[in-house]
């Protein structure tokens, strides 16, 4: 691709390409799917630099950056917002915006509303939990021209109807929906769905039994792909993890210990060195008579 600088930037990659690699890990060819979630430049960058294949701008935003108990308390602004931080890095991974709860349950006018106000702010998709539920929402976003992806399993969003966050079909009859929900999804048109807190069974089933890639998160190792939330894999939360997550590094603890650093060493007198400061020339301090004794500044009495 010819961008007109000098760096050559690589093409973006589509909803299609990661369908497109479903095939060929059935033919026994290409890795996993890797999906991160990011939700501003920074993080954009970091996962981007890393590889990834997607970037999932998820609702988790509601819970790792922006302190809320769950995902229910974000909105359409709040993802757009989020959506655009990471999409102005046009990092290469396909950009996955989520659908927040309330945002595909009204109507489908309010839906294809909803998921066009990811896509203006970047996204290359969008994200939504449920399964022959909301298949007329995934019809109503489709018809609009924009890539779904499914997500079952544990769908946080349903929280209070699921009692809490527990894996999902561990019983034979819940095990069987969700497979009919996943073929559902698939046969709708959606691009790849994503799996959450199932018995590996239960993510090997549904991965043999669909043509569109299945991403899983404690869902094993029989999926397509698999995703991480990006502060539980940097250890930027002190929050208790999921079995599921490895924590590749302990960025909370790095980044204590250096503002503690940098706390100690402003009350100790050693920031700023002279080094870390601008000076004055000489002709000016002189010509300012800084360089004289303290002058008798008036300081009012106390009290
Ligand atoms: O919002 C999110 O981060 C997600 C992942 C856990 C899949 O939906």
């Amino acid at each position: 691709m010819t961008t007109g600088s000098s760096t050559a930037r690589m093409r973006p990659m589509s909803a299609p390409d990661i369908t497109a690699r479903k095939r060929a890990l059935r033919d026994g060819d290409g890795a996993p799917l890797v999906m991160v979630t990011a939700y501003d430049a920074p993080s954009a960058r970091v996962v981007d630099a890393a590889g990834a294949d997607m970037i999932l701008v998820g609702d988790s935003l509601a819970m790792v950056v922006l302190g809320y108990d769950d995902t229910l308390q974000v909105t359409t602004d709040d993802m757009v917002h989020h959506v655009g931080a990471v999409a102005r890095v046009r990092p290469r991974p396909l950009i996955v915006g989520d659908l927040p709860w309330l945002s595909y349950h009204v109507s489908r006018e309010e839906t294809v509303r909803n998921a066009a106000a990811l896509v203006r702010a970047g996204a290359g998709a969008v994200k939504l939990e449920g399964g022959r539920k909301r298949l007329d929402a995934v019809g109503a976003i489709l018809d609009a021209e924009i890539p779904v992806m499914g997500h079952l399993g544990l769908t946080p969003q349903s929280i209070h109807a699921l009692g809490g966050f527990r894996v999902q079909g561990k019983q034979l009859d819940s095990a069987r929906r969700i497979v009919d929900d996943a073929v559902a999804l698939a046969e709708a048109g959606c691009f790849a769905v994503v799996l959450e807190c199932v018995p590996d069974g239960v993510a090997r089933m549904v991965t043999d039994a669909i043509a569109i890639p299945t991403i899983g998160i404690g869902a094993g190792r029989h999926c397509d792909g698999q995703v991480l939330v990006y502060h539980d894999i940097l250890g930027l939360e002190d929050r208790n993890l999921p079995k599921f997550v490895r924590r590749y590094a302990d960025l909370r603890g790095i980044a204590t210990a250096a503002v503690g650093q940098f706390v100690e060493d402003v009350r100790s007198g050693t920031f700023p060195s002279s080094e870390e400061t601008y000076h004055m020339t000489d002709q000016m301090g002189e010509a300012f008579d800084l360089y004289s004794e303290p002058s008798a500044v008036a300081v009012p009495p106390a009290g």
